[in-house]
């Protein structure tokens, strides 16, 4: 049987609606699915949701109902949205459904009894909004480096992922295999991060209640990341149906922005390596975009919806549009008067005319039947065979 083609997206956090930036990873894994899907190759495209931690937490908390109840009635967000954007997910994946956190239990079971996970004392900063910790030496201006917000102080007893032990096995990884991280620019990055050295990574939260319970201690929570890293291979079945897990994994492409990378090409190789598990084919980070030249974000008030697009153009202009204009891979700045611009020149005017000129001419010279095809004229074959084999390539 032909391994299936994995393509995943990120899994959002619920602390949010989705929004054009989430809309777009989404829309592109999409489009990438169904490309395979026309070859006639097996696809499963994931997509899902990241409930646990803390932002979520205090989401639910502000909302003033319990993070569960806040989790479930955010998802339907998410899956409403998908659907009226035409996605075509297999599966959608909650970090909070049984099967989760089963399967995110039993592994990390496994690297503790390989010995890959030890109790320390954590003692540095925190980014909440991005559920990442920072050394001093990492923050810019005393804020989160990669967010520049706040970022607070943290001092309890973790449990550690011996992250260290797996730097140079990951680094040559991503040297050997120039697919593995994708675009180029993202590989450096990741590679010159890599050569400063690496610190085992806390795996685990004491003073948070919202996440997965470790198995060896109770007391603590597993670290909202290393939770949701693992719904790529909780969701086809790791450790409850080997047959069905080893006919999907390893995934071909994990689709993410570029803001996560290293969780993607580091920290997740990693923790596949220590359980064992093959490497996906490939990290795919792409840039960010912006609205009318600014940051998207809810103090700016300049957050969209994907609703209020679809409204405006409809769901395939609006799948057109955002696959056609931005570079994929390269930051990108949404504006509406561009996109409809790009409605008015390409689905309009070109596509547009071009259609309404075939049946204008189906309906003057053939009676508004589209004539039945005649035998294969020299052009014909020609055209026939050229075209199939670019298909091939
Ligand atoms: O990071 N432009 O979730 P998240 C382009 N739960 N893409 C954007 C974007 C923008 N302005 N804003 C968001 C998390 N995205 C974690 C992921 S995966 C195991 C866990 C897209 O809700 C982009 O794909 O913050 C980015 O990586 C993702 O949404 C972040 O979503
Ligand atoms: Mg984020």
């Amino acid at each position: 049987m032909d391994k299936t083609y994995y393509v995943t997206t990120p899994i959002y956090y619920v602390n949010d609606q989705p929004h054009i930036g989430t809309a777009y990873t989404t829309v592109v894994a999409d489009a990438l699915a169904r490309y395979h899907r026309l070859k006639e190759e097996p696809v499963f495209f994931l997509t899902g949701t990241d409930e646990h931690g803390q932002h979520v937490a205090r989401a639910a908390e502000k909302a003033g109902v319990s993070p569960q109840e806040w989790a479930d009635r955010m998802v339907v967000h998410f899956t409403d949205v998908w659907k009226s954007l035409n996605i075509s997910n297999d599966f959608f994946i909650r970090t909070t459904s049984p099967q989760h956190t089963e399967v995110a239990q039993k592994f990390i079971q496994t690297l503790y009894d390989n010995g890959d996970i030890y109790k320390d004392t954590y003692e540095g900063w925190y980014c909440v909004p991005d559920e990442s910790f920072w050394l001093p030496s990492q923050l810019l201006d005393g804020k989160c480096p990669q967010c520049g917000r706040e970022v607070e102080m943290l001092q309890e007893d973790n449990y550690f992922f011996r992250l260290s032990d797996y730097g140079e096995r990951v680094l040559k990884h991503i040297e050997d295999n120039p697919h593995f991280v994708q675009p180029e620019i993202r590989r450096n990055e990741v590679t010159s991060f890599i050569k400063q050295g690496l610190t085992d990574q806390s795996i685990s939260r004491k003073t948070l209640t919202w996440g997965i319970p470790l198995p060896f201690d109770d007391s603590q929570v597993m670290y909202v990341w290393f939770d949701a890293l693992l719904n790529y291979i909780s969701a086809i079945d790791y450790g409850i149906d080997d047959v069905r897990f080893r006919s999907i994994w390893p995934a071909n492409c994990h689709l993410i922005g570029k803001e996560i990378l290293r969780f993607h090409a580091i920290i997740w190789p990693a923790m596949l390596m220590a359980a064992d598990l093959p490497l996906p084919y490939q990290v795919f980070a792409h840039g960010w975009l912006t609205v009318e030249g600014e940051k998207m974000s809810k103090s700016t008030g300049n957050v969209i919806s994907p609703y209020e697009l679809i409204d405006e153009y409809g769901v395939d202009a609006y799948r057109y549009y955002f696959l056609r204009e931005f570079s994929f891979g390269y930051d990108g700045n949404f504006s509406r008067e561009n996109m409809t611009g790009r409605y008015n020149a390409e689905l309009a005017n070109a596509l547009g005319n071009l259609v309404s000129r075939v049946t204008a001419m189906v309906e003057r010279y053939r009676g508004g039947t589209v004539p039945q095809p005649k035998e294969d004229t020299e052009p014909d074959i020609l055209l026939k065979k050229s075209a199939s084999a670019v298909f091939g390539e």
